[in-house]
């Protein structure tokens, strides 16, 4: 695991969007596994600067998003095929068909989720997957208790989860209760992995999760046994880590 600490929030945005252009331009035809929230928002403004500048292009890339919610139309305002449209897709020349995020409308839900664990392996798996941390250490939306041997599946939220994620729909009654979500097993396949946080909220749980027991209980512990994980963090996020974790320390 290599830690980087920024200043800012903003810092930690740009640090993962340099990891992901340097990559980008190695391996124009990778296969990118992205996700949605808050900590992405700032990443996804720094690459759509980099395309627009003619540094990086999508147009051999291949994306699988984490999760949807189930039940919710991709045009609600609140979903992430939205926020991935409205954030990122909108903006850069990556194709419509090279576009993965799973379908929370789908009749057959569970042959919902087989067919976009097939999707993944058809494309050879997941060379850089993007990462946030919830509050109660969920990536993707494996919550606490998901076993780590999960692919994609379908999942009850959290309430915290629910709570955390109302300020994207007004009111935490209109958060569906649940979500398809690749599993821990899928992310863990993933050839690297970039884990992002900021903001003194993640603290606790970004070092519980990178320097506690590994356990379903926190789900994000299982990244520790990666192999290819770099951490990016604002001061913040990273307050409460032991500073020798800190392999090397980036400040923007
Ligand atoms: P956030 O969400 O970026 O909005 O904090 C992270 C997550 O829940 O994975």
């Amino acid at each position: 695991m290599i830690v980087h600490v920024t200043d800012t929030g903003n810092d930690m945005a740009y640090r993962a969007a340099e990891m992901v252009k340097d990559r980008l331009v190695k391996y124009p035809d990778m296969t990118l596994g992205l996700a949605t929230g808050g900590t992405m928002i700032g990443l996804y403004r720094y690459l759509v600067q980099m395309y627009e500048r003619d540094i990086i292009s999508f147009k051999s890339v291949v994306t699988f998003n984490l999760d949807e919610y189930v039940g919710i139309e991709a045009s609600h305002p609140a979903s992430f095929h939205r926020f991935m449209y409205e954030h990122l897709f909108k903006r850069i020349d990556i194709l419509p068909q090279n576009v993965h995020i799973p379908d929370g409308m789908a009749n057959d839900i569970q042959a919902e989720c087989k067919s976009y664990d097939y999707a993944i392996k058809e494309h050879g798996g997941i060379d850089l997957q993007i990462l946030g941390i919830g509050l109660n250490g969920h990536i993707g939306f494996n919550e606490p208790g998901t076993p780590f041997g999960t692919t994609t599946h379908v999942v009850d939220l959290a309430e915290t989860t629910r709570a955390a994620n109302a300020r994207f729909f007004g009111s935490v009654e209109d958060v569906p209760k649940q979500a398809v979500t690749m599993g821990i097993k899928n992310i863990m396949q993933s050839r690297s992995i970039i884990l992002m946080a900021s903001g003194k909220a993640k603290a606790d749980i970004v070092a519980k999760a990178l320097t506690g027991p590994i356990t379903p209980r926190v789900p994000a512990s299982v990244l520790q046994l990666h192999p290819q994980l770099t951490v990016i963090l604002d001061r913040q996020a990273a307050a409460s880590m032991p500073k020798d974790y800190f392999d090397c320390s980036f400040v923007a």
